[in-house]
């Protein structure tokens, strides 16, 4: 049932490290990072432009991603960019931005074309970032709009890439579950 699809004959990249939940849906230049994980009914929509998922990135549920397309205004358009170590939460939507590594992206929240996180942020759940804007390296960004709320602690440090490191453990369980029922 997974819909892994190509669009003008570009197809998906990924390898065998790269875990995708079987209701997801992934179309055209999508390009997976080693140990990635795509997690129940994520949409990823690479047509009018691409998106870049790293390495050990995690895709949480009900997830959207998608891009803006080039124009005469904007020649590159927007892809969207996602760096290494990404906790992306549940029900996320992703659109045209680049967010760089070890970033916690709080469930249900917005972040718009041109918008750059940079690494080590952390943003609450529901946060609505608004276009073109830059999120700091080392902060909590809470709000709609966004706001930078306050550093973020060297436990919370620390948890950005935990989280990163506890869904590669996530997938590996659920890869070594779907070969043993085969
Ligand atoms: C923001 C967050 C990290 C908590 O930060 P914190 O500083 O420990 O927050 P606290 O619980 O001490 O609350 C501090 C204040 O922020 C508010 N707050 C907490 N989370 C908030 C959010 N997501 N958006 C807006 N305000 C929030 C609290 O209500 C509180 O306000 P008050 O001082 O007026 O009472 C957490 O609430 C959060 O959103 N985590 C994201 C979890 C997630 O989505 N994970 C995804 C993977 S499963």
């Amino acid at each position: 049932m997974t819909s892994i699809r190509s669009y003008k004959g570009i197809s998906p990249s990924f390898d065998d490290s790269v875990y995708i939940d079987k209701t997801s849906v992934i179309v055209g230049d999508v390009r997976l990072g080693k140990d990635a994980s795509i997690w129940p009914l994520v949409s990823a929509r690479g047509d009018v432009n691409h998106i870049v998922i790293g390495e050990r990135t995690n895709i949480q549920d009900n997830s959207v991603l998608h891009v803006t397309h080039k124009n005469n205004d904007n020649p590159d358009g927007y892809p969207l960019v996602i760096g290494n170590d990404v906790t992306v939460g549940h029900k996320v939507m992703l659109h045209g931005c680049i967010i760089e590594d070890r970033v916690l992206v709080g469930m249900g929240t917005i972040i718009l074309d041109g918008v750059v996180v940079e690494s080590d942020v952390m943003i609450g759940a529901g946060s609505l970032v608004p276009p073109n804007k830059r999120l700091e390296s080392g902060y909590l960004y809470v709000g709609s709009p966004v706001k930078q709320a306050r550093p973020l602690t060297d436990k919370e440090r620390a948890f950005l890439q935990k989280s990163a490191d506890n869904y590669v453990q996530n997938k590996n369980d659920y890869m070594h579950k779907v070969h043993s029922i085969r």
